[in-house]
């Protein structure tokens, strides 16, 4: 049946009831997101086909598990001992391949009958506290002699929507490679590959090689839980041809409606839910955030912090972030200092700061920073500069700095 207006009028009224049933979907599938966002994936097989596929290895079943999605505290990073939630072990070797033998990431669990990949601590140590990795029981044998375990803690995932809708060419407008304006500050774009083998701008993750919010959904499902999706398809995740155990173990049956454990409709209402989380649900009294004077906001422009933490906006939001790769330094490299590509990192947005300043969420990729203080005293490399203005900046100017950064939202 074809629907013909009779009059301007009705044909308003279907153009209306057209537009609201898409925003009635568009929140059912942010509704849908959120609670896939929260399932805990089985192994296979299951009599539940529809959440089974979980593994062989994997680091937890649920995204919930590892991102705080609201009011959860954040992990006490104090002390040695097991991995805490949310925290993850990288493989890299200089060159940023992943090791041959255990691949992109080291897996703390396994489906029933097979070895996790390995035991993994936590070593904290110092003042400021620094953070290190000790890996025992390799289950398939050393890794490669150049291989570097580096950790990484899952960030609160607020405000992804306004990153993932940030203009491309407004990031490439600030990429300044070789220093041309000779500010000290020489970030550059991420190019990452896409399936089609075409160059794209990756953006996503503390190393930009995510290139769209579905895209780094994928990668999640792939690396974090073993679960295939159109974009990963691998049914065995992140195990390697050499893990021969790994492989033989059962894969998840397809989702109904597709080919892979996961099905495109729901990585694209997980993205969809993510897109949907601006700010926590409750947040916690920030007693500084009435005394924001514009004496923060110079000394904000002054120190030089914006050179990379650049007010690009999306979607009515500012990150902070001109979401370009630095070199910040042997203080916060994952691996070999002196090897480039260990001490780069994509510029943290600070949208939400506010809220994560009041909660004491941990700072920087791994978590190791408790304070805005100790964040900073990190930065080296390219923020050098601004990291020397800042040190010879007062008290008072460092308060009134804290205070105006406690109002990014
Ligand atoms: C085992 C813990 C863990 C699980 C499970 C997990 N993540 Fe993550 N997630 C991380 C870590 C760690 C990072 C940072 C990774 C990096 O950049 O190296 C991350 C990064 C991300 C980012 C990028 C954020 C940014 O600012 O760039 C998104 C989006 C994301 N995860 C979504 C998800 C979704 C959706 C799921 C479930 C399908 C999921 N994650 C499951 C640990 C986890
Ligand atoms: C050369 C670029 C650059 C400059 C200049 C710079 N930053 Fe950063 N900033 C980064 C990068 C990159 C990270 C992420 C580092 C990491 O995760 O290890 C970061 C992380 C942070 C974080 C932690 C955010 C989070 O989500 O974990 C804070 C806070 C911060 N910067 C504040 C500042 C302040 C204040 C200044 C000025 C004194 C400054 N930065 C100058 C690049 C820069």
């Amino acid at each position: 049946m074809t629907t013909r207006p009779r009059s301007i009028a009705a044909a308003v009224l279907v153009a209306a009831a057209t537009l609201a049933s898409g925003a009635v979907e568009a929140g059912e599938d942010a509704a849908i997101g959120r609670a896939l966002f929260r399932r805990a994936w089985v192994p296979a097989p299951s009599a539940t086909r529809a959440d089974d596929g979980l593994g062989p290895h994997f680091d937890a079943r649920a995204c919930a598990a590892c991102h705080p999605a609201g009011d959860r505290p954040a992990p006490a990073l104090d002390r040695s001992g097991e991995l805490p939630r949310g925290m993850i072990a990288r493989a890299a070797r200089p060159d940023g391949s992943p090791d041959p033998t255990y691949g992109h990431q080291l897996q703390a669990e396994a489906v029933t009958g097979l070895a996790p990949e390995a035991r993994i601590r936590l070593v904290v140590s110092g003042s400021p506290r620094r953070f290190a990795v000790v890996a025992s029981a390799l289950a398939d044998g050393p890794p490669a002699p150049d291989t570097v375990f580096s950790l990484r803690l899952a960030p609160a995932l607020f405000g992804v929507g306004a990153i993932e809708a940030v203009p491309e060419a407004a990031i490439r407008a600030l990429a300044d490679p070789d220093d041309r304006d000779g500010d000290g500050i020489s970030g550059r774009v991420s190019e990452v590959v896409d399936r089609q083998g075409d160059p794209r701008l990756g953006r996503w993750g503390f190393r930009a090689t995510g290139i769209d919010l579905a895209d780094q959904v994928a990668a999640a499902f792939s690396g974090d839980m073993g679960l295939s999706t159109a974009r990963r398809p691998g049914p065995h995740g992140d195990c390697t041809e050499s893990q021969t155990a790994c492989r033989a173990a059962p894969a998840g049956s397809p989702d109904s409606a597709g080919e892979h454990e996961i099905d495109e409709a729901i990585v694209a209402r997980i993205a969809a839910f993510l897109e949907t989380l601006e700010r926590p649900e409750a947040v916690a009294p920030s007693p500084r955030r009435a005394k924001d004077t514009a004496r923060g906001a110079a000394i904000w422009a002054n120190l030089g912090c914006a050179g990379c933490h650049a007010p690009l906006e999306g979607a009515g939001r500012t990150i902070w972030s001109d979401l370009l790769l630095h070199d910040m330094g042997p203080g916060l490299a994952a691996g070999d200092p002196a090897h480039p590509l260990a001490r780069e990192w994509r510029t943290a947005p600070l949208l939400g700061l506010g809220d994560r300043l009041a909660r004491r969420t941990p700072l920087l990729h791994d978590g190791r920073a408790r304070t805005l203080e100790e964040a900073v005293s990190w930065h080296g490399g390219e923020a050098s500069a601004a990291v020397r203005r800042w040190r010879a900046a007062s008290p008072a100017d460092r308060r009134a700095l804290t205070d105006h950064l406690s109002t990014f939202r």
